[in-house]
């Protein structure tokens, strides 16, 4: 039966000795991406790479963008595994060679992701599969097995660089809140509102196992796939760049502090939570009224 004294820990001290850059250090962290040959899952892994950490990168397609090359340069342990989050036998293979080479998983981020822009009435059942298939089940998948990999190592006497066993950041989305201007997405808003709630629901669920889970949702933020959609809708570039509140685009340097910030002991105590970095744009317009 539980006690109903609690078990408090009187030391308040602790802070003294917690320098904070060293909170925020992934020294010898190995970091899961999905989604990294290009885009905001690349940008990250820079950031992991500039706080010490070894990035590994997973995406379906095999020909990274040329900035995948600096970063190799910068961390010479970086690989791209090709693998398809919503092929579940081959996604669990690549996590046991991924495990087999770098030895453990101490982060993931999930960052695969599709944004088809198509009215509602005009979906496809395959195509609204496709993109539940690869932002709501891939990112299930991803999270599930490098859970299971921090579970075994949390398990072993080597103990994990950080306080925390693991953590899981899923990149969700500012449309799991609100519609985006301009688009249909209606497919998309809703499976980032899934990964948001799954991440509620591990959240709880793995605390026990001391895993966190947390979401970043960007905003607008200057990637290859909102360059396309501004190529082929110039319309929409107005909107990126005059809608939020700070009036200008997220770029995904923006993201960086973010995703170490989540992956490292500074957070050590936040799980469950979403960080919003979209200029202001979820929170509200500012449009001038006469
Ligand atoms: N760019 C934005 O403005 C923005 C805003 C909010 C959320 N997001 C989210 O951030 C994530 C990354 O977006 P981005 O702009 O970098 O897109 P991106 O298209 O540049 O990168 C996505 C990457 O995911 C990979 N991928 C797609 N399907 C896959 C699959 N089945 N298996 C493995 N890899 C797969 C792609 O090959 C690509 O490298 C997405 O989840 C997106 O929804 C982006």
């Amino acid at each position: 039966m539980a006690s109903s004294v609690a078990n408090l820990n009187r030391s308040n001290d602790t802070y003294l000795s917690a320098n904070v850059f060293d909170l925020f250090s992934l020294k010898e962290s190995v970091v899961v991406i999905t989604g990294g040959a290009r885009g905001i899952g690349l940008a990250l892994g820079f950031a992991i790479a500039e706080a010490g950490g070894v990035p590994v990168m997973i995406d379906a397609n095999g020909q990274p963008h040329e900035h995948f090359y600096i970063l190799q340069k910068m961390c010479p342990k970086l690989k791209l595994f090709v693998s398809d989050v919503t092929d579940y036998e081959k996604l669990e293979k690549t996590f046991g060679e991924i495990v087999s080479e770098f030895g453990r998983i101490d982060g993931c981020i999930t960052a695969a992701g599709v944004c088809p822009d198509q009215p509602f009435l005009e979906r496809s059942p395959a195509s609204v599969k496709r993109c539940f298939d690869i932002n709501i089940a891939g990112t299930f998948f991803a999270a599930q097995l490098a859970a299971r990999q921090m579970d075994k190592q949390a398990k072993q006497p080597s103990s994990s660089p950080s306080s925390s066993k693991g953590s899981i950041v899923m990149i969700a989305s500012m449309a799991a809140h609100r519609a985006s201007k301009g688009q249909f997405t209606s497919d998309y808003c809703a499976s980032k509102g899934a990964v948001n709630s799954l991440a509620k629901a591990l959240s709880v669920e793995l605390a026990e196992k001391a895993i966190r889970v947390n979401t970043i949702s960007p905003g607008y933020i200057m990637t290859d796939m909102t360059l396309a959609i501004s190529d082929t809708r110039p319309g929409l570039a107005k909107v990126f760049v005059d809608d939020p509140p700070m009036k200008r685009m997220g770029d995904r340097t923006d993201l960086k502090g973010a995703a170490v910030y989540l992956l490292s002991d500074a957070s050590a105590y936040m799980t469950g939570g979403e960080l919003l970095i979209t200029g202001g744009l979820h929170a509200g317009l500012y449009e001038e009224v006469a």
